[in-house]
């Protein structure tokens, strides 16, 4: 009764006009002063409850009008495989806070074989964690476990350090920062240095079903190349008549000049797409993407000519190992290795690196020059790849 007292007449008149004609019809007929006491009653909860709301709002309309901002200052980075590489992101307050505020930094990474495999499933194209931090504490996940590290030069600096780059690193990294009910995120690309590859099995062309056509790649020190990569490698001239597996799963070729044989004369130059393939029953040739090592490759000095048991010997008599076709590549491609002396390789093909054309030594462009598979008796060089001496101890 107390409120209800507080309640001056008009309002009091003013609530019950405003009343529906049933409940002014109830009121009449069970009497005004009980049933008033209860409207009271709801009316304090009514003011109650308006008031936590308008707080609520004054809250959030507070915390609004602070903004909190991610950025980098590249969209994408490129690195070499074995270096170390700094993906920059940044975070600040707008305006600038006093006091400082409890934020959780989240790296997340989508490897680059899933950015382009919009079909596939959840498997393949969820993001997943690199690294989180709060405070000072943080935590790196899976691969990246002790090779990544936030770089803090300043303060809102969370820019993600990641030591030894392997070849499987490429992809789209997000730096997420979260502070209560902000949530901001910007994404650089991480891409590497190398040289994409035509690679075919021993067995002759289109024997490698996807997963064959991984592990070939992986045993020539290489990895399946992307679609962006294989793309680059088209800009730069790269012409290839047999299909092969990339990273996602498609079956694609690239075409400079366009010809019948290769897809028609109708189509403009680029890169011709099966698309999808299946994974175990379609086989092809495989596309293979190598970087540079801390290692060298260097054509073995021999008086004579070797066969292939003899080239593997004479490599690890010179306290090296015979080179893999990836590392002949990379050699060619990222450190202009040149050399006009056919060689084995550790697949049993022989190769040799031209990186300036000349009389006698294979076609007038540049490229690594093939024999493909010649029997193992056959004689010829040998390119053997020696490790940096840190990692020849291990
Ligand atoms: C990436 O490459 C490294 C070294 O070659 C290997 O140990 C690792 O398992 C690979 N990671 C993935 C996700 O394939
Ligand atoms: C290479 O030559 C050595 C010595 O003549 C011989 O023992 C070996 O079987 C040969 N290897 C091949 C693959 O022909």
């Amino acid at each position: 009764m107390s409120i209800w007292t507080k309640l001056s007449e008009e309002s009091l008149q003013c609530l019950l006009e405003s009343l529906p004609p049933r409940i002014k019809a109830v009121l009449k007929e069970k009497g005004v002063q009980g049933i008033l006491s209860k409207v009271a009653g709801v009316c304090t909860c009514a003011v109650l409850f308006l008031v936590l709301c308008i707080n609520i709002i004054r809250a959030f309309i507070y915390f609004n009008g602070i903004r909190l901002l991610v950025e980098s200052p590249q969209s994408s980075v490129s690195g070499t495989r074995g270096s170390s590489v700094t993906l920059p992101c940044k975070y600040r307050y707008e305006p600038e806070l006093t006091a400082p505020r409890r934020t959780r930094v989240k790296w997340t990474w989508l490897p680059a074989n899933a950015i382009t495999t919009a079909v596939s499933s959840d498997a393949f194209t969820t993001e997943t964690e690199v690294m989180v931090a709060m405070g000072n504490r943080h935590r790196s996940y899976g691969g990246f476990r002790g090779r990544v590290r936030l770089r803090r030069s300043a303060p809102g600096d969370m820019s993600l350090v990641i030591n030894e780059l392997q070849l499987n690193d490429t992809g789209r990294y997000r730096c997420e920062v979260i502070d209560g009910l902000e949530d901001e995120s910007v994404t650089v690309e991480l891409e590497l240095k190398g040289v994409v590859f035509p690679y075919y099995s021993k067995k002759g062309r289109y024997h490698f079903n996807f997963f064959a056509a991984h592990q070939a790649c992986q045993d020539q020190e290489a990895t399946l190349a992307t679609v962006e990569q294989l793309f680059s490698a088209w800009e730069e001239g790269l012409d290839w008549c047999n299909a092969g597996w990339l990273a996602d799963g498609t079956v694609q070729y690239p075409i400079t000049v366009a010809r019948h044989s290769c897809g028609g004369e109708d189509l403009a130059p680029g890169l011709r797409s099966y698309g999808q393939r299946h994974r175990f029953l379609n086989l092809y040739d495989a596309f293979c993407f190598s970087a540079s090592t801390k290692g060298n490759v260097y054509f073995l000095r021999d008086q004579k000519k070797l066969n292939f048991t003899q080239a593997v010997q004479a490599c690890v008599r010179d306290g090296s190992q015979i080179a893999k076709v990836g590392h002949l590549y990379a050699a060619w491609k990222l450190a202009g290795f040149d050399r006009c002396d056919a060689g084995w390789l550790a697949d049993g093909s022989v190769r040799y690196p031209i990186t300036k054309a000349r009389l006698n030594c294979g076609p007038p462009q540049p490229g690594v020059r093939s024999f493909g598979f010649p029997p193992l008796h056959r004689k010829f060089g040998v390119y053997c790849y020696r490790q940096p001496f840190s990692e020849n101890k291990k």
